[in-house]
């Protein structure tokens, strides 16, 4: 068992702050196992809905009440989306005097795509994202492993490249044939998967819905529908355009990346690493596992991407307390500084640009930029460091 402390130390505060936590994430990115672990170390009574079973719908549908009201101590709801009608019940429960439950929420599709919640639960409830495993989860010694196979745990560990392939082909089956119309979606599990496949070739590009519309021989709001429930399902990241007026042109379409490198590398069709190597999509691959890092290392809140119609780009923007941080992603031995992030430092006034390479060394590049290993991004700190000849001498400090 890969141990996730982090994330359950961020449970764990988040429960004993609200009435209601929500754990959202992908299918099988491991929230159930997250909440039994809370749910085994709570001290108390703790209870587990499982909304996958039609039972346990059936009972929510005509005795919501009895069976939400009855838990005390922790109550775990899961799957939740498949009764979106839970958010309302819960309302009441948490507003109750003398409330005795605390209730864990698990969720495999977005706030966006379960309608009416944000409303019932609007400050009473605390959201944790659970992603794919990060790189110190997984040990941090396995990079290739982890960007080759991704993050869901079974893939992750699975013992051959056989059973990764055996996996990855099952999950995306699932996937399409049964958890999407789960969310009470109609969209046809062929054209969805179609739509997928062609994404994976087109990751980490601006997105295109006309150009997207036209390979695929259906409508541009069809394409937009699809993108839209691949995301609201955590398959599919949409990283948003950088905008401010600085007098150029700049692209103002999102990004888009398939989340998960493992299922990118499979709808690629690719075996193992020795393929990846000499793929043609190889550096979007790396741009694409190292950003999914970076935002599980830093939040994925304040994050965008930019791009000048000239050519000029960053891979990603991170605002952190009115601070500018600049990432690069490069597939490369040893990075080096090109115009392009020369440019970017310029225009966005960047604190600093750092290039997040696969190698092991860190190692300035030039003024305010510096090559970075992927493995080393959990460490990073986005805060300004103290200014030359003020920093840490007693007396020095000149008077605020
Ligand atoms: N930290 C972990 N280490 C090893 N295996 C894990 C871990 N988390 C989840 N798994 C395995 O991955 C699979 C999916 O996990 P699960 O918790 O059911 O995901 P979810 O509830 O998000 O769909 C299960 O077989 C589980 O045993
Ligand atoms: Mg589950």
């Amino acid at each position: 068992m890969i141990e996730r402390s982090s994330l359950l130390a961020a449970i764990r505060v988040r429960l004993a702050e609200s009435p209601v936590v929500a754990l959202l994430g992908a299918r099988q990115v491991g929230k159930t196992t997250l909440a039994q672990q809370v749910a085994a170390a709570w001290a108390g009574p703790a209870v587990v809905l499982d909304l996958e079973r039609a039972d346990v719908r059936e009972a929510m549908r005509v005795t919501p009440e009895k069976l939400l009201g009855e838990g005390k101590g922790l109550v775990i709801v899961d799957e939740v989306q498949r009764a979106p009608e839970v958010f309302e019940r819960l309302r009441p429960l948490c507003d109750a005097p003398g409330r005795e439950a605390v209730f864990l929420l698990l969720g495999s599709a977005s706030w966006d795509l379960i309608r009416g919640v944000s409303e019932s639960l609007a400050g009473r409830i605390q959201l944790v994202d659970v992603p794919g495993l990060s790189l110190p989860e997984s040990g941090g010694a396995e990079q290739d492993r982890l960007w080759f196979r991704g993050g869901f745990p079974r893939a992750y560990l699975a013992a051959s490249g056989a059973a990764w392939e055996r996996w990855m082909e099952g999950f995306t089956r699932t996937f399409l044939e049964r958890d999407i119309p789960g969310l009470g979606s109609r969209v046809a599990p062929d054209a969805l998967g179609r739509f997928w496949r062609m994404l994976a070739h087109f990751h980490g590009q601006t997105w295109n819905a006309a150009e997207l519309a036209r390979s695929m021989d259906v409508s541009v709001t069809a394409v937009n529908h699809y993108r839209d429930l691949l995301a609201g399902t955590y398959m599919v990241r949409v990283l948003p355009p950088w905008f401010e007026n600085l007098g150029k042109r700049l692209v103002k379409s999102p990004k888009v990346y398939l989340r998960d490198s493992g299922i990118l590398h499979h709808l690629l069709g690719l075996g193992g690493m020795l393929e990846l190597q000499t793929h043609p999509r190889l550096g979007a691959s790396w741009e694409g596992f190292a950003l999914e890092q970076t935002l599980i290392a830093q939040g994925e809140r304040e994050a965008y991407f930019y791009g000048t119609q000239r050519g000029a780009e960053l891979d990603l923007l991170l605002l952190r307390r009115g601070l500018r941080w600049g990432f690069e992603f490069k597939c490369s031995e040893a990075p080096r500084t090109t115009r392009s992030m020369q440019v970017a430092l310029e225009d966005l006034r960047l604190e600093h640009l750092w290039v997040i390479y696969p190698g092991a060394l860190r190692y300035a590049l030039a003024e305010r930029i510096t090559a970075l290993p992927l493995r080393e991004i959990h460490t990073l700190e986005l805060t300004r460091p103290p200014a030359a000849g003020t920093g840490g001498l007693a007396g020095a400090r000149p008077e605020a």
